[in-house]
């Protein structure tokens, strides 16, 4: 079977190399970028996500995968084509689907074989009804087409994890002939595989996606009430988990979700359903505390302070969070930028992520790999990211290195007592 992929971002390269790696011996990903496809050719992922240059290389070399420009080869005579270009965000909330469209264009006028295509994109609900509708109007050479939703629910940083190991694949068919196809592509994988309709499938994924991000943010609501009440949100984070209904993952408070899907895939879904007439209300909450909690300790030092002008701040962890180099969405973006609008002299520290920082920030403020540096001679410091070296910090440098030790932590790194009897101001999320 020949499987072509169109899109090499966290889904489409991802898929593409584990699909390899299970045995498929015919993957070939397709992207428009020459010298992305030519650097992918010599081993080198274009995202940094732990064990995929491995992959890359093995199955290369095993010539079981390939990447190329040039989609018509890769398209004309494929059994599979899966669909992973991006759906960003519109200014007005709902998914922009014009590179799926695109890649649907370029589909019809070339396949000449009976072709599966599947769409791994988040996409609004109805979204492979209309493509195959689209594809079958333009097809070029006679042959049988037919959409499959097949969601993904890799998470960043553990994308090879999630996809060799996942909880569960979703397929959305209208067929026993798309079902089997994808049966079959999935058996590897010994996986549990949830036969759906198209349109439930699609909504599987945005459910998904809303319900974890509906979790922090409740824990986001509840941090903030504990703060006021006198409770500390990790000890009730840790007393509600034993409730397996409820479950020990995503009830960590912080400053709130990033990432490229959580904030895309809230507005996306609220849109949708505004658009279908009917206001989707625990969503729309989940957006607006997560809005809230982003900018909450920039509010809360500048209470503190009397003003940010001139103050050297070090803000430590840019990505949207650990293990990976991403700031889209990032809380250390609206941050920075509320410090720097206020005359703040910011030096940014974080692991992997200063050069997708530079992009944003270029040289409106200063970048340093080294936290010593971060803080040295520093008025106030942010924790925005919760990276290993972070929280395995040297806490009595903050004190010593520091002008004036005050500390605001949105990941809750450090542990209150230590704080107070190395003498830190020291404020986190929710105790
Ligand atoms: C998310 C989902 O977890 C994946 O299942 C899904 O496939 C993916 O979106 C997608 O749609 O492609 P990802 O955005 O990579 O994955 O990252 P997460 O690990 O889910 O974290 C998202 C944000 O939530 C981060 O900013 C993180 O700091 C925050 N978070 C997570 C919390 O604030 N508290 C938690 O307890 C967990």
């Amino acid at each position: 079977m020949k499987i072509a992929i169109a899109g090499t971002g966290y889904v489409g390269l991802v898929t593409g190399v584990c699909l390899a790696e299970v045995g498929n011996p015919n993957v070939v990903c397709v992207d428009i970028d020459e010298r992305k496809i030519e650097r992918m050719k010599s081993g080198i992922s274009p995202i940094y996500e732990d064990g995929l240059e491995e992959l890359m290389i093995k199955n290369y070399e095993l010539d079981r995968i390939d990447y190329t420009t040039d989609y018509k080869s890769a398209y004309k005579d494929a059994d599979v084509i899966m669909i992973a270009v991006g759906t960003p965000e519109r200014s007005d909330g709902s998914a922009n689907l014009d590179y799926i469209k695109a890649v649907a264009k370029q589909v019809a006028q070339t396949i000449t074989k009976d072709t599966l295509v599947v769409i791994k994109s988040t996409v609004p609900i109805g979204t492979n009804d209309e493509i195959e509708k689209y594809i079958r109007k333009n097809l070029v050479n006679d042959v049988k087409v037919e959409l499959a939703s097949n969601p993904e629910f890799l998470s960043q940083g553990t994308a090879v994890k999630d996809t060799l190991h996942a909880s569960r694949i979703v397929v959305g068919v209208e067929s026993e002939w798309a079902k089997d196809i994808l049966e079959k592509v999935y058996s590897p994988f010994n996986q549990p595989i949830v036969v759906t309709n198209r349109n439930s499938a699609e909504m599987i994924k945005y459910a998904s996606n809303d319900f974890l991000a509906l979790k922090i943010s409740f824990m986001n609501d509840i941090a903030n009430l504990c703060e006021i009440v006198g409770a500390n949100i990790e000890d009730v984070a840790k007393g509600m988990s034993y409730d397996d209904r409820i479950g020990d993952k995503f009830l960590k408070a912080g400053i709130g979700y990033g990432g490229s899907c959580f904030p895309k895939d809230t507005k996306a879904l609220h849109w949708l359903s505004n658009y279908n007439g009917y206001e989707l209300k625990t969503v729309k909450a989940a957006i607006e505390v997560n809005e809230a909690q982003k900018l909450k300790l920039v509010r809360q030092a500048s209470k503190l302070i009397d003003s940010f002008n001139g103050l050297k701040v070090a803000v430590l962890g840019l990505t949207f969070k650990p293990e990976t180099d991403d700031l889209r969405e990032a809380p250390s973006i609206p941050n920075i930028k509320y410090l720097i609008e206020r005359g703040a002299n910011v030096v940014a520290y974080d692991p992997i992520g200063i050069e997708n920082t530079k992009k944003i920030f270029k040289d409106t403020i200063s970048y340093t790999e080294s936290i010593d540096e971060a803080i040295e001679g520093a008025e106030i410091c942010f924790i925005m990211t919760e990276w290993k070296d972070i929280v395995n910090y040297d806490l009595s440098k903050y004190k010593n290195k520091m002008k004036r030790a005050l500390l605001f932590d949105g990941r809750n790194c450090y542990r209150l007592d230590d704080m107070k009897n190395l003498g830190i101001e020291y404020y986190s999320i929710g105790r």
